[in-house]
């Protein structure tokens, strides 16, 4: 048996020390899920659930800017979401600009910079304007780039890419025949986004719900049977074992990554 694997299998309460560092994921995108259902679990309201995901959000963050990982994007609010009830999502944006205001000394001691991507011009003013900030204060870090998808759908984000490469097209700024992955991928939210490595989604749902759709072609994917609020360090390191048991061989055969 490979020793990343009998570490996963015999070694429940894995830490950071037990991973290969010259092997780690450059880019790890988390669609952080089940926190309805782990406040449900508890006989409390959803919002609930969201306010005990924020610990989580907090402890992932920092391992793997202890890793040194330079690219973490979570998914924290979707082009779907908005269909929710209106209080969640009231509760949901109001808990996030508490998030920025607190967050923002972390950040800045594990010199973590903070980007978004998605509609952002969509979300109420006061979150804008806390996301605008936190941003311009984390501008000149240098360490990992931490990633927030809000309002973000990846059919949307294609949508809009097209639409501009096309006016493009129409004022001769681009040919037709010019138009390769690099051009399509400029003109993304999450252009200054590397694709992701690893895709981690908690809650035990196997499905990618408009996330990154574009940027996941090659990541390897990894679903864990537990709850956004209750992801510990523990299985992050998990998910990187997995990852790190993995062949990637991006369409070619073992023999020839060999
Ligand atoms: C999915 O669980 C989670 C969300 C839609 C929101 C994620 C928000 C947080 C983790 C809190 C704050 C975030 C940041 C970045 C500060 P769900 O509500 O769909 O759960 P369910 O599937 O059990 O209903």
């Amino acid at each position: 048996m490979d020793v990343n694997l009998a570490r996963i299998v015999f070694n429940k309460m894995n830490t950071l020390e037990d991973l290969d560092k010259n092997k780690l994921p450059q880019h790890i995108a988390i669609i952080m899920d089940g926190n309805g259902r782990w406040a449900k679990q508890r006989g409390k309201l959803r919002i609930f659930g969201h306010e005990n995901g924020v610990d989580a959000v907090h402890q992932t963050v920092e391992s793997c800017a202890k890793l040194q990982i330079p690219f973490l994007t979570l998914y924290a609010f979707s082009t779907e979401n908005w269909k929710r009830p209106k209080n969640e999502v009231d509760t949901l944006m109001r808990l996030l600009v508490n998030v920025l205001k607190k967050e923002l000394k972390t950040l800045n001691k594990n010199n973590i910079r903070l980007k978004t991507i998605g509609k952002t011009d969509t979300l109420p003013k006061k979150v804008h304007k806390e996301l605008t900030e936190v941003m311009s204060k984390t501008e000149n870090n240098s360490g990992m780039i931490l990633t927030l998808a809000l309002s973000y759908g990846s059919r949307e984000e294609i949508k809009t890419a097209v639409q501009e490469i096309a006016v493009k097209v129409k004022n001769n700024i681009i040919s037709p025949e010019n138009i390769d992955e690099t051009v399509i991928n400029t003109h993304l939210y999450a252009h200054f986004l590397p694709d992701v490595d690893l895709l981690i989604r908690t809650s035990g749902e196997c499905r990618i719900s408009n996330f990154l759709l574009w940027q996941i072609a090659y990541a390897e994917l990894y679903f864990i049977d537990v709850f956004w609020p209750d992801f510990r360090e523990n299985h992050l390191v998990q998910a990187i074992l997995s990852y790190q048991n993995r062949e990637r061989r991006f369409g070619k055969t073992s023999e020839q990554l060999n």
